[in-house]
């Protein structure tokens, strides 16, 4: 990057040059560049409006949205030479489009500031973003409605407090991880409503004494409204903030799924495989397999909240309208959006690469009596009163704990010696499968309600998309 005493624009008030050190400091080009797309298109979105209101020719704004184009060409060959003394990505291609195209170069800014521009800019590339953020979503709540439906049968324990609770079905656990993502689906298709407003037409803060045509330029850039007020158009941030919120939720949520496979995929639970192509090895230890992408999500998810805090704080206390801290939004806002659509990505891809150990689901439900609460409820059905069952089982539980024996495992007999209500008929519920299957209604984890879920889960996804 070059670093020199480039002319600046603003230079005319100006006796004495920047500081080197503090060019440096303010610059940001170093990552608003990555804004160029954008910027172009902003910019025009915005020529094309000038001539439609007779401000510039329609001979200067063709001329002009050539330039940008080439220069966009140049760009993206790598052939571009960002400046930092030209601070950022907007000055540095309007500066390369006056030394292209010459002096109608210079028009190109009328009746805009790079306040509104920045503005502009950033929600562009975020709206473009969230669309290919929401696909990704979409892939991963694909990739488990498949699991659902291969495992709706799956007998897993669930648990409360990580202690073995009641048996489950994979397929309704994993359905469980859908709904989240659902709802963390929807709530950055929402925020994209907030995000698809344009500010251009701000100016620097007041507006602008031209007879610009705000509309005409929202529809160019399929914009869905304009902004209703200057100040706050180029000062808000919030749209940023409501999406690094929603982008936090859903790691959050990510690490959650995170943690469980991790923990499913050691040893000691030995629920899983993941395949290779997802995991790697120690440099020491020879033995070891390590779940490195549900690991790493886990810890990413770190960054991300610590960006919307950062977000939040740069924020705070700020009095109208732009101020130079916004600068700093762009760098958590892009870590953002990486590091989700990276995980969302990554985990989409692994998914499908994960073999569920059905016998070690179905042995590890069978220790811990997951069962106790069937019993409970079929002393219920037989005239006991809830907490009395509540009391029986527990002690037919601790009689298994000293003899080492679940309770499907007893006999009637050895069941009776805790109550009289208790028959033959016992052990239709006492059994993991019987337990899952009386779980029978909507929200409930019987295999048949998982397979309807299923399809619902199904249309709302489509009805999404
Ligand atoms: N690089 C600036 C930013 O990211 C652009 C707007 C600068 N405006 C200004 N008046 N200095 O916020």
């Amino acid at each position: 990057m070059k670093n020199s005493d480039n002319n600046k624009p603003w230079q005319g008030r100006f006796t004495a040059a920047t500081d080197a050190s503090v060019e440096a400091f303010t610059a940001s080009v170093g990552f608003d560049q990555r804004l160029y797309h954008h910027d172009i298109e902003g910019s025009i979105a915005h020529a094309s409006m000038l001539a439609h209101v007779g401000v510039i020719t329609d001979a200067e704004c063709k001329t002009i949205v050539d330039g940008l184009n080439d220069i966009r060409g140049e760009i993206e060959r790598g052939d571009f030479a960002w400046s930092v003394a030209l601070e950022d990505v907007h000055m540095n291609i309007e500066a390369r489009l006056t030394e292209r195209v010459g002096d109608v170069g210079k028009k190109l800014h009328t009746g805009r500031s790079r306040n509104d521009q920045v503005a502009t800019d950033i929600r562009l590339y975020l709206r473009d973003e969230i669309n290919a953020i929401c696909k990704e979503y979409m892939a991963l709540a694909n990739a488990l409605i498949d699991i659902a439906k291969k495992e709706s049968g799956t007998i897993m324990p669930g648990f409360t407090h990580l202690q073995v609770a009641q048996p489950v079905t994979l397929g309704h656990h994993v359905l469980a991880w859908f709904e989240m993502l659902v709802r963390d689906l929807q709530r950055m298709q929402d925020c994209k409503k907030r995000v698809n407003v344009m500010p251009l037409g701000s100016a620097a803060l007041a507006g602008t004494t031209y007879p610009i045509d705000r509309e005409y330029t929202a529809k160019l850039l399929g914009f869905d409204s304009v902004t209703e007020n200057s100040l706050d158009a180029v000062s808000d941030r919030d749209f940023a903030i409501e999406f690094v919120s929603a982008a936090s939720i859903t790691m959050m949520h990510l690490s959650r799924m995170s943690e469980e496979l991790i923990l499913w995929s050691s040893a000691q639970f030995d629920f899983i495989e993941i395949s290779d192509s997802y995991c790697t090895g120690s440099s020491i230890m020879p033995q070891k397999k390590n779940p490195d992408v549900p690991e790493l999500v886990r810890g990413k998810t770190g960054r991300v909240m610590g960006a919307l805090n950062g977000l939040l704080v740069l924020m705070k206390s700020q009095p109208l309208a732009y101020n130079k801290d916004n600068q700093e939004d762009k760098e958590p806002l892009f870590d953002t959006i990486d590091t989700l659509k990276g995980s969302l990505h990554l985990f989409a891809g692994m998914m499908p690469e994960i073999e569920f150990k059905r016998d070690n689901m179905k042995a590890a439900a069978l220790q811990g009596f997951s069962t106790a609460t069937d019993l409970a409820d079929y002393l219920v059905v037989k005239g006991a009163a809830f907490r009395d069952a509540h009391e029986i089982v527990g002690k037919a539980v601790r009689y298994g704990i000293d003899q080492g024996k679940d309770l499907s495992e007893m006999t009637t007999d050895e069941l009776k010696q805790f109550s009289d209500l208790i028959v033959d008929d016992v052990h239709d519920v006492l059994t993991l499968e019987g337990s899952v299957a009386a779980r029978n209604h909507i929200g409930g984890t019987a295999p048949a309600q998982v397979k309807a879920a299923i399809q619902r889960a199904e249309k709302r996804l489509a009805d999404l998309a």
